[in-house]
């Protein structure tokens, strides 16, 4: 987990797209990089102590693909990177943690980036197999819920679209980039991460599922959106928004091929999956990872005016934003496209259990961060009482959706600490503790202390807070967190 554990090039690791990246001039906030992050190599014991503490039945966390094979298929694996995860799952299960594990998260050795262009190329799919049955033949014994891929949507859009994440590729109205082709490339990408994840599921099906005995599934990132204007067009719009980036990752794994609207708009540039490999896409998923932070206005871009880069077959010619008549659509936070709409959670869980047949899901990622202020403080940032509204808040929203009959198995909050908040650097903080950049000393905010009597219901801080009538809100989460094991 490139976010919190630095150790950049010890014990055999590899450099990684961002060890690099992070070290060009301008890349990242403020000139910060992860190569010390959260120290969490050196300090995971302490930090699972912190885990159990907060009385947390799951912990999620990824694999370093760097760390693990440092030159990919063509290299050895390294066995102090397996040595250290397989440290972190067998002391998480020691306290009763079941770990949740994601095997790519935004990140990859960086020589497989220079051999042959890493996601843009469909010989990263083949990595990506030889580097997801590493992770079932040295962890699987003990990890029953894998995630192949975090993000393929977010990470392509911020990599290969407005080129903000490694390796930074884009073309004008999205950026300036000195090469790339955002009308195109994010759907090349795409497609590679979504063969990429189903011939490794394929591979735990019929090689180690059986004898290992767990699950496997993907994570998309999710916006909700609303229309901008009170007219059918916009209405039409927010549909649309939602296809050409939730249901771009989950159609094709759950119908076998890219929803009908981007075939409609894209035409021949959208690739085409063969029948073999319709056929291995739809047999991949066991559940559906959703992280959800934010909703955002949709705005139609066939028939009204837009801006540039709304007018787009790549953005679904929807034009996004947060703002009505220069309204926020819901309070601000510390990333300029995350605002407060708890509504969004049940919306969004509602579309994805309509569109998927209510196949099991979880809530991989949710949390809140404050917007950055000068000068700050430990004392002020420990009195995050934002965040423990926005948890009550979108817990309560949650819990509408499971009421509906979503079939939910858990949820989790983004993060358990401060960490290396990717292009926003350190000053963009999720944490539940607060990390000290100095002594990396972590200390439990208001929330982490809220979460935990949550958890473990002897507080007086209730969930029911939130609205009228959820004490029974509370203890539905709490079946649910608690029995999400036994169920699946
Ligand atoms: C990512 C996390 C990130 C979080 C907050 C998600 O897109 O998976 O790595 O820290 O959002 O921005």
């Amino acid at each position: 987990m490139l976010q919190i554990e630095g150790a950049v090039l010890e014990d055999g690791k590899s450099p990684n797209n961002w060890d690099v990246f992070c070290h060009i001039p301008g890349s990242i906030k403020n000139g910060d990089t992860g190569d010390i992050a959260d120290d969490h190599y050196h300090r995971f014991l302490e930090d699972i102590e912190i885990i159990h503490s907060l009385g947390v039945n799951a912990y999620r966390f990824s694999i370093s693909w760097s760390r693990v094979l440092p030159r990919g298929r063509l290299g050895e694996v390294n066995p102090k990177g397996v040595l250290f995860y397989s440290k972190i799952i067998d002391n998480l299960l020691l306290k009763g943690i079941e770990p949740y594990v994601t095997i790519y998260h935004h990140n990859h050795p960086q020589e497989l980036e220079e051999r042959f262009g890493a996601w843009l190329s469909p010989l990263m799919q083949e990595e990506f197999v030889h580097f997801a049955e590493t992770c079932f033949e040295n962890f699987g014994d003990r990890v029953k819920y894998w995630t192949t891929i975090n993000e393929p949507n977010l990470f392509t859009e911020l990599a290969y679209l407005s080129g903000r994440y490694p390796p930074a590729h884009c073309s004008a109205p999205f950026g300036n980039c000195s090469s790339g082709n955002s009308d195109t490339e994010p759907l090349f990408v795409l497609h590679n991460m979504l063969l990429s994840h189903a011939k490794a599921a394929n591979i735990y099906r019929h090689k180690y599922q059986l004898k290992q005995g767990g699950f496997i599934g993907i994570i998309a990132n999710t916006f909700m959106y609303e229309p901008l204007r009170d007219i059918e067009l916009d209405r039409e719009a927010a549909k649309r928004a939602l296809a050409f980036y939730t249901a771009w990752v989950l159609d094709p794994l759950v119908f076998g091929d890219y929803p009908p609207e981007m075939r409609q708009y894209h035409g021949n540039e959208l690739p085409r999956f063969t029948s073999e490999e319709t056929k291995s896409l739809t047999q991949s998923l066991d559940f559906i990872g959703i992280n959800h932070y934010s909703t955002l206005y949709a705005k139609d871009c066939i028939h009204s005016t837009c801006s540039s880069d709304g007018d787009r077959a790549i953005q679904g010619f929807v034009y996004l934003t947060g703002e009505r008549h220069g309204v926020p659509i819901g309070e601000r936070t510390g990333i300029w496209r995350f605002f407060i709409v708890p509504r969004g959670m049940e919306k969004i869980i509602e579309y994805v259990k309509e569109r998927y047949n209510n196949m099991p899901m979880f809530v991989t990622e949710n949390g809140y961060s404050p917007p950055e202020q000068q000068d700050e403080q430990e004392e002020d940032l420990v009195q995050d009482a934002k965040q423990i509204e926005f948890h009550k808040a979108y817990l309560a929203a949650l819990v509408r959706a499971i009421r509906n009959g979503a079939d939910v198995r858990g949820y989790f909050i983004w993060s358990l600490m401060d960490s290396f908040e990717w292009v926003y650097g350190y000053n963009t903080r999720f944490g539940l503790y607060h990390v000290d950049r100095q002594t990396l000393r972590r200390t439990p905010k208001l929330s982490a202390r809220w979460y935990a009597k949550f958890l473990t219901n002897s507080g007086h801080n209730h969930v029911a807070d939130a609205t009228p009538g959820s004490s029974k809100i509370k203890d539905a989460i709490l079946t649910r967190l608690k029995t999400q094991k036994a169920e699946m």
